[in-house]
């Protein structure tokens, strides 16, 4: 049995001269910010270092509503690097704010955001962070979940563990059926697949920043592990899938219209929950490079 890592801290504290606070969120992963009005422009450096520290200590820092708006989202995120514009036919540049996506459950109804991914993971260098603001969320349901899937490397057995990091896991858009989803087209549906082919990448990876190791494998877009029989590969993914399931890695978000999260979209998984019935679920999201 392996014991809890020592890198996730029960409390963390910060408190700036504008009284800016930042708290431990959930055992898991995540940091609560308080007390932050922005305004536009850029961050308060001291103010900058200690966000940045947070997000890439626990993965991903929420703010209840209020502190910013659909119009300045993007402005905010440009404090954490550069904002990149990844959308489809269905999530289109938002009218308030044309650097980021609507992603809209009325027009997204069977969204592959409600199965464990890592945004644009069937790409080399999926992108740094992503951050959704909630623009109109069900008063009832509708949460995401997050995992850390540092955390979830961190708890498999060692010896297996050591075995996986010898392996090469194979993504690819289309695995589950991506770009039929998003492209009713079917030539243009061909041409994005030819677009994206498949990429390997080794199936347990180090974080560039935080060196942190982590299972590098997702429901979405991971095909199959090279070099092992079908079955292997299936048994191995699915007792990965799992372990990125597990309680003692994951947390809930509880949504409210003007709330905003940002996360480390390279080591967080996450997927929307579609129990919200016939409500209407809008977000604005942005990615950092
Ligand atoms: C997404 O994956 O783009 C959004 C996550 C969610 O639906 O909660």
């Amino acid at each position: 049995m392996t014991s809890l890592p020592e890198l996730l801290p029960a409390s963390i504290q910060f408190q700036n001269s504008e009284s800016v606070q930042i708290r431990k969120w959930r055992p898991a992963l995540g940091a609560a910010v308080s007390g932050l009005q922005y305004t536009g422009g850029p961050l308060e450096p001291k103010t900058l270092d200690a966000l940045r520290q947070a997000l890439f200590d626990h993965g991903l820092l929420t703010f209840a509503p209020g502190i910013l708006s659909a119009e300045n989202f993007t402005e905010f995120l440009d404090n954490f690097g550069d904002v990149t514009l990844y959308g489809g036919p269905k999530t289109p540049a938002a009218t308030q704010n044309g650097q980021a996506n609507i992603v809209d459950s009325t027009s997204k109804r069977n969204a592959r955001n409600y199965i464990w991914h890592i945004d644009q993971a069937f790409r080399p260098n999926p992108p740094a962070l992503t951050a959704l603001f909630g623009q109109n969320v069900p008063s009832f349901g509708g949460d995401t979940l997050f995992s850390n899937a540092a955390l979830a490397y961190e708890l498999l057995d060692p010896h297996f563990a050591a075995y996986i990091e010898t392996l090469t896991a194979v993504h690819y858009w289309d695995a589950t059926g991506h770009v039929i989803d998003r492209f009713d087209d079917v030539e243009e549906a061909s041409r994005q697949r030819a677009a994206h082919p498949p990429i390997e990448t080794s199936l347990v990876r180090r974080h560039p920043i935080t060196g942190r190791k982590q299972i590098f494998v997702n429901e979405s877009y991971t095909a199959y592990i090279k070099g092992v029989s079908r079955t292997t590969s299936q048994s191995l993914l699915t007792i990965l899938f799992e372990s990125i399931k597990s309680p003692e890695v994951e947390a809930r978000y509880q949504w409210e219209s003007g709330a905003l999260v940002i996360w480390d979209n390279r080591t967080l998984q996450h997927r929307g929950i579609g129990d919200f019935a016939q409500a209407q679920r809008v977000f604005l999201r942005a990615c950092v490079a």
